[in-house]
């Protein structure tokens, strides 16, 4: 059987950390209220003209070197991201570009924090096609230039940061349980307008007044989200480990996208996981939306926390609102 397994990972943030308390000097917050409702301590943002194909860009640098992989070895880019440099083209020709592999595909995917989950399973279905061998899936993203650094904007404003994490997507035949053994999307555009930004996009144009009243920033119903969630992680969790006919208990690693400490809580409680079956570094990143699983991913896999033969589930949840799941034989 042709199934694809995930070879090689890595991941990128900037070098500047901005901390909770860096944020309550230019708005009206405090460190104690970020930790206590997100778990979030600190997070990176770049440095003026840094964009989110060049934080791919990094991120896709390192998973070579450390898979031993070459440039010659990718056959098509998969980018995942809602903070893309350019209305069009996206972002994934960029990083086509600075990679200097002309030529072979390059797909942007606009899946907000499911974005890695939708580019994995479209790399899946790609490889067990027969399409290609070798897929570069990268999440990446940059925040930072586009919140609102002021109270006005605080909800969201202090969840967010900027990075990168990819992954290196290889056919191979085989009869055992390996790899990727199965991938679950969903969406519900009913609820489009509870995690957005509405301004400017083809519908309406950016006035001056939207400018003003801040309708370019992102806008989201914060206790309407947390909930939906907690909901769809769960049932999205259950149906991955039902397809594949497992236990809860056989889960190794749980690595949820990293959008509240509280959220993967009451997710790993649910699954009566031990702590250190479930990977956070939310605490660290905040927020980074489609690059959270995957730089999740590199930092276990760097820790020793994620070896080879472990049972990986691999959970989504966000704007869209959209959610999936993968369960992974790393
Ligand atoms: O990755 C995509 C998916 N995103 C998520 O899953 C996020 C889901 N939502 C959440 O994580 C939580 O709803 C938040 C962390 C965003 C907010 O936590 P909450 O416990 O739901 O707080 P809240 O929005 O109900 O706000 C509580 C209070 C409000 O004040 P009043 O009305 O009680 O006086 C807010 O104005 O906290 C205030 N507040 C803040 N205070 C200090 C809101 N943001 C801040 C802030 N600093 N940054």
């Amino acid at each position: 059987m042709r199934r694809s397994r995930i070879i090689g990972v890595g991941h990128y943030v900037p070098p500047k950390v901005v901390t909770n308390d860096d944020l309550s000097k230019v708005m009206d917050t405090s460190d104690a209220w970020i930790r206590e409702r997100t778990g979030i301590e600190k997070r990176h943002f770049v440095e003026k003209g840094v964009g989110t194909a060049d934080l791919a860009y990094e991120a896709t640098k390192r998973l070579l070197q450390k898979s031993g992989k070459s440039l010659q070895d990718i056959d098509f880019i998969i980018l995942a991201t809602l903070s893309p440099d350019y209305f069009f083209p996206g972002s994934g020709v960029l990083l086509q570009q600075k990679l200097g592999i002309n030529s072979i595909g390059a797909l942007d995917i606009r899946a907000q924090c499911t974005g890695f989950i939708y580019g994995l399973s479209v790399a899946d279905s790609m490889i067990r096609a027969g399409q290609y061998n070798r897929i570069l899936l990268v999440g990446s993203e940059v925040h930072s230039t586009g919140l609102d650094l002021t109270t006005r904007g605080r909800d969201v404003a202090v969840l967010f940061g900027d990075g990168a994490g990819a992954v290196l997507i290889e056919a191979k035949e085989t009869e055992g349980e390996e790899g990727i053994l199965s991938t679950h999307l969903h969406a519900d555009g009913r609820y489009a307008q509870e995690l957005w930004v509405e301004k400017p996009g083809s519908i309406v144009p950016l006035s001056p007044e939207d400018l003003e009243e801040g309708r370019h920033f992102p806008r989201m119903n914060g206790r309407e989200v947390f909930k939906h969630a907690v909901t769809k992680f769960i049932s999205v969790i259950d149906e991955a480990l039902t397809t594949n006919r497992k236990r809860k208990e056989e889960i190794d690693l749980l690595v949820v996208h990293q959008a509240n400490l509280r959220i993967s809580e009451a997710v790993r409680e649910y699954l009566k996981l031990p702590p250190e079956k479930v990977y956070n570094n939310i605490q660290r990143y905040g927020n980074t939306t489609a690059a959270s699983i995957p730089l999740a991913l590199s930092e276990a896999v760097e820790e020793g926390k994620l070896k080879k033969g472990n049972l990986v589930c691999l959970a989504a949840f966000g704007s869209g609102f959209t959610w999936g799941s993968a369960l992974v034989r790393w």
